[in-house]
């Protein structure tokens, strides 16, 4: 069969409160054109993120009920504990809240002033986690990922060249662990092959640097290399998992992505003073080492999830649904970030809408549109978010790029509401030159994107 399915049947729905035009301008209206002050109950496809939106599993729900919640070494925890050790083999598993609970005290413990951490591309969170410590968050992409239109089958891979360069500039000494996010968040969800991680950990080895890895979306990443990278399509996905966290040291997790839960995470490592000092800051900021900021019935979920995330029929379906909607917009002329990554797609809003100025936040513009046409919640990633007008000049600083993440969550929408989304897309890419810019009314001090209240132009 040519055609790809869900695989799954829907035993709980929650429905969908259908609004019309006239009331989604109201509502744009009231929440002054920036989405993230609109009701979730009154979007018809939320696409503002893939973290903790997943559906659970029958199964999971299951897992729920049997959670132990016991306090200290509850029966949970060694089912979390033994499904983690035997995907991601390290010795060392210590439950958090979420990922970020995870970075700060990896990075609270290894990282000081000086030092200097790179990454293919930092997550905002993981960024900021260092540089909490003083130390340096470095990107180092290969060159293509900086270039929209540019497709490569890992374009998540990190420039290995540099990465030896920054070993001569600053010195093994000043680099306490490298990372690598897999899949790489920005530009979509771009993955990394085995051959890269392999060579990262060749050239940190000698120099006695640990190799962590950001693992949110390991199954997605572990798909495509199964899919594209030579030598590796008969292996399980499972194996594949295993393989590329057999290069590193340890690793971060979000588990509101691939172990498709709605909160939880965990941090992973081989060394045992680390380890060590790990589960000391852990009881005091997040809870006893066999719980960490976790409910019993949470450590359940992760579990099974884990499990369900390395289903090749799940992989298949996730990865071309995703792709569907990357091919079908671009089908229609609507530039994107290529190729399609794995969580997301990113709408390139300056070459959609090349007479709306960046400070006009062409990007948001867009995102507002595609609410006010079919109900769809994006979140813009450009200058409503990064720019900066300076208080000295008054001048404005734009972004790079002006884009629309389009997020899927996992596991829960279908066929025909990826239909729904090309269709509005498409639609409101056929009357572009007749959206406008927006202005700023109201902004708070810093992280402005999320309480701004803007006006049309
Ligand atoms: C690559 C990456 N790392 C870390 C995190 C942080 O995880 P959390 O939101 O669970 O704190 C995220 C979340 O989106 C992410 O995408």
């Amino acid at each position: 069969m040519k055609t790809i399915i869900e695989p799954f049947k829907i035993k709980v729905v929650e429905p969908i409160r259908m609004t019309t035009r006239e009331e989604r301008e109201a509502i744009l209206e009231k929440a002054g054109y920036n989405l993230f002050l609109v009701h979730a109950d009154d979007v018809l496809i939320d696409l503002l993120t893939d973290s903790g939106t997943s559906a659970m599993s029958a199964e999971q729900w299951a897992g729920v009920m049997r959670g132990d919640e016991a306090y200290a070494c509850s029966k949970s925890f060694y089912r979390f504990r033994d499904t983690v050790t035997d995907i991601f083999g390290f010795k060392h598993v210590i439950p958090t809240h979420q990922g970020r609970a995870a970075e700060r005290i990896l990075f609270s413990l290894t990282c000081k002033k000086g030092d200097v951490i790179p990454n293919n591309t930092h997550f905002d969170t993981t960024r900021a986690n260092i540089e909490f410590t003083g130390a340096e968050a470095l990107d180092i992409p290969i060159p293509e990922a900086r270039k929209p239109e540019v497709n490569h089958p890992f374009k998540g891979n990190m420039d290995t060249k540099a990465l030896r360069e920054l070993i001569d500039r600053v010195g093994a000494e000043r680099i306490p662990l490298a990372l690598i996010t897999i899949t790489n968040n920005s530009g979509g969800g771009q993955p990394v092959s085995v051959a890269n991680i392999r060579e990262i950990k060749e050239i940190l080895a000698p120099h006695g640097i640990p190799l962590y890895v950001d693992a949110c979306r390991f199954a997605e990443n572990a798909y495509f290399i199964q899919q594209r990278e030579e030598g590796y399509a008969d292996k399980s996905v499972k194996e594949i998992a295993q393989e590329v966290f057999s290069y590193a040291d340890g690793c971060t997790m979000s588990a509101k992505k691939d172990a498709l839960v709605n909160i939880g995470g965990f941090l992973c490592t081989n060394n045992d003073l680390l380890a060590e000092q790990e589960r000391d800051l852990l009881i005091l900021t997040e809870g006893f080492p066999t719980y960490g900021g976790l409910a019993g019935r949470d450590l359940e979920a992760i579990a099974q999830g884990l499990e369900e995330v390395l289903e090749q029929d799940y992989l298949e379906y996730r990865i071309a649904s995703t792709r569907y909607l990357g091919e079908h917009i671009t089908a229609g002329g609507v530039p994107i970030m290529e190729p399609p990554g794995g969580h997301a797609i990113y709408i390139d809003a300056k070459a959609m809408l090349p007479h709306i100025p960046a400070e006009q936040f062409p990007a948001q513009a867009l995102a507002v549109e595609l609410y006010r046409e079919a109900g769809i919640r994006a979140v813009e990633i450009g200058s409503l978010m990064f720019g900066k007008t300076d208080s000295e000049t008054g001048e404005f600083q734009a972004s790079a790029m002006e884009l629309v993440r389009l997020a899927i969550p996992r596991r829960v929408y279908t066929q025909s509401h990826v239909d729904y989304l090309v269709e509005a897309i498409l639609e409101v890419n056929k009357r572009r030159e007749s959206i406008k810019g927006l202005e700023l009314t109201y902004e708070a001090p810093f992280l402005r994107h999320f309480t701004a209240k803007l006006k049309p132009r």
